[in-house]
């Protein structure tokens, strides 16, 4: 049936119609609040490039989970800032860790909310790479230089893992894009007695220009060369399934593709192929872009914000992990 008897538009006329017929709705159910945990006490130090985006001491971070649950937010991710750093990632496996601190502390206080481990060793690596590195012998400057090591990587992210479980997190997401890390992670879990703790792997995490906020926030800038021998690149489709297929077959419950919003054909892609619960991270640099913005007035702040929040829910992801979690709470309550 075409024009003039199909109009679109009547659809379009009001907002209770436009209400009724939306096909995408955005809840804070599937929301994953980001905290960024530093030692000392009464610390709440607002990170530059992300405006409402905090450094928080563990006292700090208790509030802040007591705050992310009223408003119906069910879970946060932890990501740490230690007191030293070293080239084994210590503070990362630790179990006075700084994370490990945070998670026991909001364990106790905010009980239901779902806490998310982010297990990977750069924030804990005095050169800032996620796994252990080993100068090569290849000339100085080359791309070969340094080689980040994959398979004595796993044991530490292992260890970092039980350790985290052992603190409380209730959901095991690594980060670090190392092969066989699933597999390594759900052996060590699983002898130490957390089988029941499901792992969210970032299966397809691209080598991304969008974490730069990131990396001042957790103090995580590599120190010398990028990601790129490890993160994807961010061309490739059909290698991003290969790789979440890799993590499905390894154990992996939950999958993520990160970054969101350049990556929606990625989340499209992985819907229609896995059956398991698929989210999305919409990471630093997406924040910071509409934040800064929208400073501006070039943008509409709340618009922007539902709009792309929007687009990644309809692209496939009913769980994203956001930095706008707690005004999208708001803005919806
Ligand atoms: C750790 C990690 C990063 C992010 C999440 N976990 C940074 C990176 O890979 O450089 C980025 C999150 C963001 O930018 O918001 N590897």
């Amino acid at each position: 049936m075409a024009f003039p008897t199909t109009r679109l538009r009547r659809l379009r006329r009001t907002d209770a119609m436009r209400s009724f017929v939306r096909e995408t709705r955005l809840s804070p159910e599937g929301f994953v609040y980001p905290l960024f945990v530093c030692p000392g006490e009464g610390i709440r130090k607002e990170i530059r490039s992300m405006p409402g985006v905090y450094n928080l001491s563990v006292d700090e971070a208790v509030k802040e989970a007591l705050e992310v649950k009223s408003l119906g937010i069910p879970s946060i991710i932890l990501f740490g800032l230690p007191e030293t750093k070293d080239e084994i990632a210590t503070g990362a496996w630790a179990d006075d860790g700084i994370v490990q601190k945070a998670a026991r502390a909001i364990k106790r206080e905010v009980p239901s909310l779902l806490l998310m481990g982010d297990v990977c060793l750069c924030e804990y690596m005095s050169h800032g790479h996620c796994g252990i590195v080993k100068k090569t012998g290849a000339p100085k400057g080359s791309e070969t230089e340094y080689e980040i090591l994959n398979d004595p990587s796993l044991e530490i992210l292992a260890k970092t893992a039980v350790s985290q479980a052992r603190a409380g997190m209730d959901i095991i997401a690594p980060s670090d894009m190392m092969d066989g890390r699933v597999a390594a992670i759900r052996k060590g879990l699983d002898a130490s007695g957390f089988e029941n703790i499901p792992v969210l792997s970032y299966a397809a995490k691209f080598a991304s220009g969008f974490y730069g906020p990131f990396r001042e926030a957790a103090d995580s800038a590599p120190a010398f060369g990028d990601r790129r021998s490890y993160q994807m690149d961010s061309a490739n489709l059909r290698e991003a399934m290969r790789e979440i297929q890799a993590d499905l077959d390894e154990g992996a419950d939950m999958i993520m593709v990160k970054p969101a919003l350049a990556y929606l054909d990625v989340i499209a892609e992985a819907r229609r192929r896995f059956d398991v619960p698929l989210a999305a991270y919409q990471v630093s640099g997406e924040y910071a872009m509409i934040k800064a913005a929208a400073q501006n007035n070039w943008i509409d702040h709340d618009r922007v914000m539902m709009e792309t929040l929007t687009s990644i829910q309809r692209a496939g992801a009913s769980i994203i992990l956001t930095y706008f979690a707690k005004d999208v709470a708001r803005l919806l309550a």
